[in-house]
C-alpha cells in the first residue's frame, strides 16, 4: 500500500552513503525523493553565475531570493533546474563544490529551502537527506536516520563517484565537515532521537532493510 503520510529523514556526512539508502528506500517504499544538498547546490551555481561576492552574505541571499530554483522528487530521476537550465551535472563540479559551503552558512538562504522543504515534504510520503532533515526541516518525522562512515571509506566512495584522486577528496571532506559543523546557522547534527547507523562495515543492502524493518514496526510498508 502507499496510503498515508511518512516522512523519513535521513541526515550524515557527505560519503556517508545518504544519497545511495535514500533513494533506494524511496524506491522500495513507492516514496518520494529529495535531495537537500542538490538544493544548495543549484543556488550556489546560481551565486556563482551571478559574479556576486561569496563573502557578502546579503548579496548572496539576494541572488537566492530571486533564483527560480525546480527540483524533482522522483527517485529514479535528478531533474534541477535553475531560471529554466539544467544543472544537473554543473552542480556536481569542483567549482559548485568549491562555493557550497560559504553559501549554505548564510541563515537567508538556509530559511528560504527550509520552507521550500517543508511544503515539499507536506503530502505523501517522502524520503528527505541532507545535513539538518531530522533536527530542524522536519523534527515530526516518521523516522530519522543519522549515517556515518569512517573518513578513509567516505573519501573513497566520494572518490569513485567523482573520479578523482582520493587523497585530494579526504582533504577536501575534511574541509567541508569542518565549515558545516561548526557553522553559525544549522550545523550538521544528529538529533537525539535519531537511529545512528554506521555504513562503514555494512553494506547498503543491510542498512536500507534495517530501515525498511524499522519503519514495518511503525507501520509503514510497501
Ligand atoms: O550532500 P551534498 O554534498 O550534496 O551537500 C552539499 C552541501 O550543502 C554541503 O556542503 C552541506 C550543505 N547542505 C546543508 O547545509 N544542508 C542540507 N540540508 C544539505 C546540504
Amino acid at each position: 500500500v502507499r496510503t498515508g503520510r511518512c516522512v523519513v529523514a535521513v541526515d550524515g556526512p557527505s560519503g556517508s552513503g545518504k544519497s545511495t539508502v535514500s533513494r533506494r528506500l524511496a524506491i522500495d517504499l513507492g516514496a518520494r525523493y529529495l535531495d537537500t544538498g542538490a538544493m544548495y547546490r543549484a543556488i550556489t551555481w546560481a551565486v556563482l553565475r551571478s559574479g556576486v561576492d561569496l563573502a557578502d552574505p546579503s548579496a548572496v541571499a539576494k541572488v537566492a531570493g530571486e533564483t527560480d530554483l525546480r527540483i524533482g522528487t522522483d527517485p529514479e530521476g535528478h531533474s534541477v533546474t535553475v531560471d529554466g537550465v539544467h544543472v544537473e551535472a554543473e552542480i556536481r563540479g569542483p567549482e559548485v563544490t568549491g562555493a557550497v559551503s560559504a553559501v549554505a552558512a548564510v541563515p537567508a538562504v538556509r530559511s528560504l529551502l527550509v520552507t521550500r522543504q517543508r511544503d515539499l515534504a507536506a503530502a505523501g510520503r517522502i524520503v528527505i537527506e541532507g545535513r539538518d532533515i531530522g533536527a530542524v526541516v522536519v523534527p515530526h518525522a516518521d523516522l530519522k536516520v543519522y549515517l556515518t562512515a569512517s573518513p578513509a571509506t567516505r573519501a573513497a566512495r566520494r572518490s569513485a563517484e567523482d573520479a578523482t584522486d582520493v587523497g585530494a577528496t579526504a582533504a577536501d571532506l575534511a574541509r567541508r565537515d569542518r565549515l558545516d559543523s561548526t557553522r553559525k546557522a544549522d550545523p550538521l547534527v544528529q538529533a537525539p532521537d535519531a537511529v545512528v547507523l554506521d555504513t562503514t562495515e555494512i553494506g547498503i543492502d543491510q542498512v536500507v532493510a534495517r530501515l525498511r524493518e524499522l519503519l514495518a514496526e511503525r507501520g509503514v510498508s510497501r
